[in-house]
């Protein structure tokens, strides 16, 4: 199916119709922050679910029901989908924890008002790529990759769902509200695990001791996740992601773009990233690796 069929365009971007409706969207932008609410926004295949993992078990002290007893999803919200819609967020008791897909100048006019506690994760965007490669293949409710090629130059001009990854990382990079925005990398996290807990928890005002933050990173590390059937995605519908394809938590590591774009490939991202990012002063941990 086309781009057309799949995806309703929202302030320019593609977003998929099978997650977002009319409704869905009018109660985003009407949707009521709270302070003390917790925010997770990333990019599309930049570390969603791994987050929706952690940040719940920071605030529950390391205590494993926070995330035994509802799958990702449902424990953190996507707040711009039909899913939020009818998840009755305004009687969750405080502090919420939400998700967000869109950027920074998408959130609603609460959310400029109220300044929630953001956490921002960013990815190297060639294994942004890669992951996104594989998963627009078992998803029904996106536009099939179709060639590698075709695939890259629709990711270079935003052309894929929730448009581009540079537009993206730009808008929470430059967001206004600095003390209420946390960044932080997959790379990050990936390279010492207990750390970017132990930062997240601080960043939260969450007080853990060295053996909860041991727990949660342990709890958090690919492997276990993948296990899991609350956080491995495998409760989303069968024809919506078909996991016999390529797993939702397929392969977790660091530089699998090696792999995945051929050396013109990787060239040529090169000088895209090089020419699009030249006015980003942020150090990302991929650009010295
Ligand atoms: P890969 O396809 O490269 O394996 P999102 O949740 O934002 O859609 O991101 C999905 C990507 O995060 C997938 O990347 C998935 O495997 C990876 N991921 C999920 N949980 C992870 C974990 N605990 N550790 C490392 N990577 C994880």
């Amino acid at each position: 199916m086309t781009e057309a069929e799949l995806y309703t365009v929202y302030r320019g971007i593609y977003i998929p119709k099978h997650w977002h409706s009319a409704e869905s969207l009018k109660s985003f932008k009407e949707f009521s922050f709270r302070p003390d609410d917790i925010i997770i926004a990333t990019y599309p295949k930049s570390g969603m679910t791994w987050t929706q993992e952690i940040v719940p078990l920071i605030m529950s002290g390391g205590d494993p029901a926070s995330v035994e007893t509802l799958p990702t999803w449902k424990r953190v919200p996507w707040l711009e989908t039909a899913q939020a819609s009818v998840l009755n967020l305004e009687e969750r008791p405080s502090p919420r924890i939400l998700a967000t897909y869109f950027q920074y100048n998408m959130m609603p006019p609460s959310f400029f008002d109220v300044k929630p506690r953001v956490i921002n994760v960013m990815r190297n965007p060639r294994d942004v790529f890669t992951s996104a490669f594989h998963y627009h293949g078992m998803a029904s409710h996106l536009v099939n990759p179709g060639p590698q090629s075709d695939f890259l130059r629709k990711f270079f001009e935003g052309k894929v769902m929730y448009g581009s990854w540079f537009d993206h990382v730009k808008s929470w990079l430059n967001a206004e509200d600095k003390e209420s925005i946390m960044h932080i990398s997959y790379e990050e996290m990936m390279t010492d695990l207990k750390d970017s807990v132990a930062r997240m928890a601080w960043f939260l005002q969450k007080s853990l001791d060295a053996e909860a933050i041991e727990k949660i990173a342990d709890r958090c590390l690919f492997k276990n996740m993948k296990q899991d059937k609350m956080s491995n995605c495998s409760t989303f519908p069968h024809e919506v992601v078909d996991q016999t394809r390529s797993e939702f938590l397929r392969k977790g590591i660091v530089g699998d773009w090696k792999n995945q774009l051929t050396p013109a490939e990787a060239e040529h991202f090169d000088a895209i990233y090089k020419n699009k990012m030249n006015d980003v002063k942020y150090k990302f941990v991929w650009d010295s690796n």
